[in-house]
């Protein structure tokens, strides 16, 4: 799979083709680690994290170490020009005469869609503000194909926050490529998908049901993506407050659940998933973060026109 020279804005970016192609080239890779050691030897990865983050970051970080190649950047912006009012377009401009390939993740909408516009070198967006994180999605789809091997004729759970969860846009909008899934949207009247999303599973002519339950919900589904309220991206604490407790999935209500549903969370969890839901089988999100790590290495080779070995 050669992606040589793109951006990765979003999953729309990429074709279903393109995608498979990046999950078989993954599912080679937790085959064989050691055959891809050296593959981006010489490689450079710059990674730019204007907010905070655990696994994309790390894993991100991972993936190049492990092909064999180098990483610098900050995840902290004020130890940057950043503090000095640089513009996301010098900083890019800058970064590029460095290094081969960058991964940005950024608080405002749009921010890497117009740092890629001033680069040569490929950008990754690792998330901007509430609206994608297309390697989230990469992780989250790799993860059910591992398990199911597919995605046609699955009924997916998407339950918290999904007006402000990049992770939920971004995963629909890859999904809506399959065919035959079904969404079922749980979530508070305040915290409901985006219309534009909702727009895009009309076009595809999937089904989809918008519901409060996530208990009446649960017997339904193949896979069930938890999600934070994301705090970071309310106007005000009072309703942050009000709302971030609203669906707690823990091992009680798991019983009336199918016995092969897949849990899954891009994490980080607050309250959402109750610690007794971890030792269930059907609880994936670790696993998932650690495909997060094989996908990535995947993209990375990818974009830089690297073969496997
Ligand atoms: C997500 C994000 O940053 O959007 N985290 C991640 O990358 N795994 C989800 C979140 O922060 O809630």
């Amino acid at each position: 799979m050669e992606l040589k020279g793109r951006h990765l804005i979003e999953p729309s970016d990429l074709t279903v083709e393109e995608m498979e192609g990046l999950f078989d080239e993954a599912e080679r890779i937790v085959a064989n680690p050691e055959s891809y050691a050296e593959v981006c030897k010489g490689k450079l990865l710059a990674t730019l994290f204007y907010e905070p983050s655990t696994r994309t970051r790390f894993s991100f970080e991972a993936a190049m170490l492990r092909l064999g190649g180098k990483v610098i950047g900050f995840s902290e912006p004020n130890s940057s020009a950043v503090a000095k009012g640089e513009s996301i377009a010098d900083t890019i401009r800058t970064v590029e005469c460095y290094a081969d390939i960058a991964v940005m993740r950024h608080p405002k909408e749009g921010s890497v869609l117009v740092a890629s516009r001033q680069s040569d070198m490929p950008v990754i967006n690792a998330g901007d503000g509430g609206h994608h994180h297309p390697t989230q999605t990469l992780t989250d789809l790799l993860t059910i194909r591992l398990e199911k091997g597919g995605f046609d004729g699955i009924t997916v759970g998407l339950c918290g926050d999904l007006k402000f969860g990049r992770t939920v846009h971004s995963l629909i909008q890859a999904l809506t490529r399959y065919t035959g899934v079904r969404f079922i949207m749980i979530s508070p009247q305040e915290l409901s998908v985006p219309e534009y999303v909702r727009e895009k599973i009309r076009k595809s002519g999937m089904e989809f049901e918008e519901t409060h339950d996530l208990r009446q919900s649960l017997p339904k589904l193949d896979v069930l993506y938890m999600t934070r309220v994301q705090r970071e991206r309310f106007f005000n604490e009072e309703d942050y407050i009000r709302l971030k407790d609203r669906y707690i999935l823990d091992a009680g209500k798991l019983k009336d659940a199918k016995p092969d549903l897949m849990v899954l969370h891009p994490l980080p969890r607050v309250n959402e998933i109750a610690v007794d839901v971890d030792s269930d089988p059907r609880a994936h999100y670790f696993r998932q973060a650690k495909n997060g790590m094989y996908v990535r290495m995947a993209l990375l080779m990818a974009l830089l026109g690297v073969k496997g070995e």
